[in-house]
């Protein structure tokens, strides 16, 4: 079993670079099956949803090369398998994107439901209705998705509630029917932005990404394509709060300022001082406990619910009471109990957390719970007296790129380190 070991108390100070974008990258690369040719992708996050998603197109027949650290060429030509197994699917929660990818390309899909998550009930009725609504049947036995298609035609999808998943597998299943498609109340993440530039850089004809209107006219054939994700958009703004939470003086390098926006308003308005440069932001923290805050999670553009656990952990330590909504998850606490065994101050009632803010987190032996409550844990950590020692740290690398390195690099006292014992079962996302 492996553990974070943080020893807290020290102030962040330097550089810190951010990686590619975890949850544009486990939906492009499923999207190069659609290519007549090989895709060069720059900017991928070594993680390891992305380690996952590449074994399943390997195990396919795609010829998977790593250019460098950060570069894969993708040559989907060959594939002729359309089945991804439980075994891989339960993995990652964007296992789901290879019924839209491969629909698309064979008429046919069979993909395993995604695996059991932490966060509550997270059904995929949204993206069976587009896949039906374009002209496929599906069936669900034994845990099995299978999708069948004679032919795919343009139609209006009208989403039912805003969903990241099911716009993307909507798009993917959309890029070469005849006619055009149109999404209505489509997600407007920054990630939704980047698929449709990576599929119109194949030639797609994709209007509107990024509205709540989203206009797919089908196009016969996509080529291969060279194209580089953006920036983690969660990996950036946790790096901010914590280097808001630690204090210090911390430079966070290729970012998309545009996207933090969200975080970065929240983060002034407890006080924290940001500096905005064309590709990085500065952060300084303050010596001063903060001030307190509401904040209630949304769609995009609204306060990520991905940054969620990460605010709670440094609301733990400002100045009075602050209110948490969460509206997107049934269940996204699940980390309370843990900064609790810390210290912490939180009541849950339902979707809404009330954090009486304290003088002092002290370390613990504490378990995350999933990617982002392992990342409040991170957090809470790095400023607890004392040393943290965070357990289940595979949710936290399924998202998170050389963590515990990007932080030493800025000061902290943090290293993971193997312990005798097997990791508790691993569950997708
Ligand atoms: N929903 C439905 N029906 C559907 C699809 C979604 O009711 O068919 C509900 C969900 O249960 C949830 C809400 O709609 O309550 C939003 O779900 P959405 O589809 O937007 O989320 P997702 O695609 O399952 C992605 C990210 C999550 C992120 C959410 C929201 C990936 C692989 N995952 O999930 O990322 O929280 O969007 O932004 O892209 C993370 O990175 O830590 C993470 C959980």
């Amino acid at each position: 079993m492996e553990k974070f070991i943080i020893n807290g108390g020290h102030k962040l100070n330097g550089d810190i670079y951010i990686s590619g974008a975890k949850n544009a990258a486990v939906a492009i690369l499923p999207a190069a099956i659609l290519a007549d040719g090989p895709c060069i992708l720059e900017n991928v996050p070594m993680i390891n949803d992305v380690s996952v998603c590449l074994k399943i197109l390997s195990e396919m027949g795609a010829d998977v090369k790593m250019l460098n650290k950060s570069t894969i060429q993708i040559d989907a030509r060959h594939i002729r398998d359309t089945v991804v197994p439980y075994e891989k699917a339960r993995l990652f929660r964007a296992s789901y994107y290879f019924m839209g990818a491969l629909l698309t390309k064979f008429n046919h899909a069979k993909v395993s439901m995604p695996g059991g998550c932490a966060l509550g009930d997270r059904p995929i009725d949204q993206h069976l209705k587009c896949f039906k609504a374009l002209g496929a049947n599906y069936s669900i036995e034994s845990g099995i998705v299978e999708i069948t298609a004679d032919r795919l035609y343009g139609t209006q999808i009208y989403f039912d509630k805003i969903t990241v998943g099911a716009t993307i597998n909507a798009m993917l299943a959309a890029v070469k029917v005849d006619g055009l498609t149109i999404l209505e109340n489509a997600a407007k993440e920054p990630h939704i932005v980047d698929l449709a530039n990576f599929l119109n850089s194949m030639g797609a004809e994709i209007m509107g990404a990024g509205t709540d209107v989203i206009k797919i006219r089908g196009v016969k054939k996509l080529t291969g394509t060279q194209y580089a994700i953006i920036p983690d958009q969660i990996e950036a703004g946790t790096y901010m709060v914590a280097a808001a939470a630690a204090g210090g003086d911390v430079t966070i390098r290729n970012v998309i300022p545009k996207h933090l926006e969200p975080i970065s308003s929240k983060l002034e308005k407890m006080g924290v001082i940001i500096e905005e440069h064309d590709d990085s932001l500065r952060i300084i923290g303050s010596n001063r406990p903060y001030e307190r805050m509401n904040l209630k999670t949304m769609p995009h553009p609204g306060f990520p619910t991905d940054m969620q656990p990460q605010f709670a952990a440094l609301l733990t330590l400002s100045n009075g009471t602050s209110i948490i909504t969460e509206s997107i998850y049934e269940d996204r606490f699940r980390y309370v109990d843990e900064l609790r065994r810390m210290g912490a101050d939180i009541s849950v009632d339902g979707k809404v957390a009330v954090i009486e803010g304290v003088d002092k987190l002290t370390g613990a032996p504490v378990k995350a719970a999933d990617l982002r409550a392992g990342a409040a844990l991170i957090i809470a950590g790095l400023c607890a007296k004392g040393v943290t020692e965070i357990e289940d740290i595979f949710h936290i690398e399924r998202g998170y790129e050389d963590l515990a390195a990007k932080l030493r690099a800025i000061g902290a006292d943090i290293v993971k380190r193997e312990f005798p014992g097997p990791d508790a079962m691993r569950i997708a996302m």
